[in-house]
């Protein structure tokens, strides 16, 4: 398929949806995006790609000049680096103008972990307030090209936000599954506000997707999960975006939170693949951090060294990972293999610390993307991240996402009555619940002094 409206026809381009176990090459992928014949995962693969087709010095100055550009395609994050991408016909892309997310530099949070440069990629600056949107753009696209009225997925929260905001756009009907009492306000509100038909049901995330794998085979409804290869092509952008910021020196280390673990699949290829054009010549090691309560990949990696799917019963505050088996495990694994990365998981008080440390960086995120804090303080400590080296943490969701944790947490009751209520001692420097005061200037006046006393002792 080539770029009818611009006149561009680019070979390239022509990608492949190829089974991740057996290799089989496949037309048109199943409703679930799994084998017909051995049932694993789909990847996309662009079996032209050569340094010689796709020369990096042009593609880094044409996709810069882009950004001056008004044309929607151009103003998209995402569609700007569209030349690793599959091929659309711009008629059918869907765009909220994703991407093009800020990289911070974190000084505090380098500090506490002891580093000399930290730096933050803050994913959460998308359109709907996560990483989600990067990947939704291209595979709502390819829903609506292949003309499904229906899009549907399971979800902690985020990819149902943003799946109903594209869905909208592109005048489909979505429908959500979601465990119920498991999701945050700020993201059901997001789906319900969109339009999306949304179901609570009363299981976990895991509950949800093994359902709706059943519902797609049944009925015409396009999955738009992480499962689904378009997600994680247009995921990808986000690691191509970061070397375009780095001027295309890779930093050392790369942090990633894991869930369903798609995200640490599309960044790790990403790396690959830039690796592989000649857009950068070292790789970055890519380290995925999970919940304690939330830790199947940690646990294969250690029991099995990620030759075993390990399912857990998820348990975690950071509600975006509660996920106990994630369906790109075999994906995730390949990229820890490949860039030589870690795994780590966080416990309950340390997300919740590394979240108020990265808000007091004036950043801010939501608790998922915390861990990633969390795990870069026990990975310096363990001397896999060296202090001189450069970091970047991938921040995947926006502080609004979930600001009841974050009301919790700085009331003092995010812990109350659970079993690491007295160790959430440690929590109380960081917290600043809202003050109460009779309406008086003196009031106020004395409250300042008091915090700059705090402050100076
Ligand atoms: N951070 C946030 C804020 C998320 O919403 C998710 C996943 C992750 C990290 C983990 O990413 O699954 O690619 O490993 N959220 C999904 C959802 C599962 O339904 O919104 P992953």
């Amino acid at each position: 398929m080539t770029d009818r409206s611009s006149g561009e026809s680019n070979s390239a381009q022509a990608s492949q949806l190829r089974c991740i176990g057996c290799g089989v090459v496949c037309a048109k992928a199943e409703q679930n995006f799994r084998c017909a014949d051995c049932g694993d995962l789909i990847e996309i693969v662009y079996p032209e790609w050569s340094s010689t087709v796709l020369d990096a010095g042009t593609l880094r100055t044409l996709w810069r000049q882009r950004r001056t550009s008004g044309l929607p395609v151009d103003e998209s994050g995402v569609w700007r680096f569209r030349e690793l991408l599959p091929s659309f016909d711009w008629q059918e892309i869907i765009t909220l103008r994703e991407g093009n997310t800020p990289l911070y530099e974190m000084p505090s949070c380098a500090r506490i972990a002891g580093l000399q440069q930290l730096y933050a990629k803050h994913q959460g600056m998308n359109p709907t307030g996560s990483f989600k949107d990067t990947g939704m753009t291209l595979a709502a696209s390819a829903a609506r090209r292949e003309g499904f009225r229906w899009v549907a997925c399971a979800s902690t929260g985020n990819t149902s936000a943003s799946m109903a905001a594209y869905a909208a756009r592109g005048e489909m009907r979505s429908l959500v599954l979601i465990p119920e009492g498991k999701v945050s306000w700020g993201k059901l509100s997001q789906a319900l506000d969109y339009g999306a038909v949304t179901c609570q049901l009363k299981t976990d995330f895991d509950g949800c997707m093994r359902l709706l794998n059943e519902v797609v085979q049944r009925s015409q409804v396009y999955l738009l999960n992480s499962v689904n290869p378009y997600r994680l092509e247009g995921q990808k952008t986000a690691a191509i975006e970061l070397m375009e910021q780095f001027d295309w020196q890779p930093p050392d280390h790369i942090i990633v939170p894991g869930g369903n673990l798609g995200n640490s699949s599309a960044l790790g290829k990403a790396f690959l693949e830039m690796k592989q054009l000649g857009f950068i010549s070292t790789l970055p090691k890519v380290s995925i951090i999970q919940a304690a309560g939330a830790n199947p990949l940690v646990r294969m990696m250690r029991e099995n060294g990620g030759n075993k799917l390990i399912s857990v019963q998820a348990e975690t505050a950071a509600s975006a990972i509660r996920i106990g088996s994630p369906a790109s495990w075999k994906k995730a694994v390949a990229v820890l293999k490949a860039t030589a990365g870690a795994v780590e998981q966080v416990s309950e008080i340390e997300i919740a610390l590394a979240k108020a440390e990265i808000g007091a960086d004036g950043v801010g995120c939501e608790p998922a993307s915390a861990v990633t804090l969390a795990g870069l303080k026990k990975l310096v400590k363990q001397g896999f991240v060296k202090s001189g080296e450069s970091v970047v943490l991938i921040l995947t969701g926006h502080l609004l996402k979930d600001p009841e944790f974050t009301l919790k947490f700085h009331r003092g009751d995010l812990f109350s009555a659970t079993e690491s209520e007295r160790e959430a001692d440690i929590l109380k420097p960081q917290q600043r619940a809202p003050i109460v005061l009779d309406a008086t200037v003196d009031a106020v006046i004395q409250v300042l002094r008091k915090a700059d006393d705090q402050l100076e002792t």
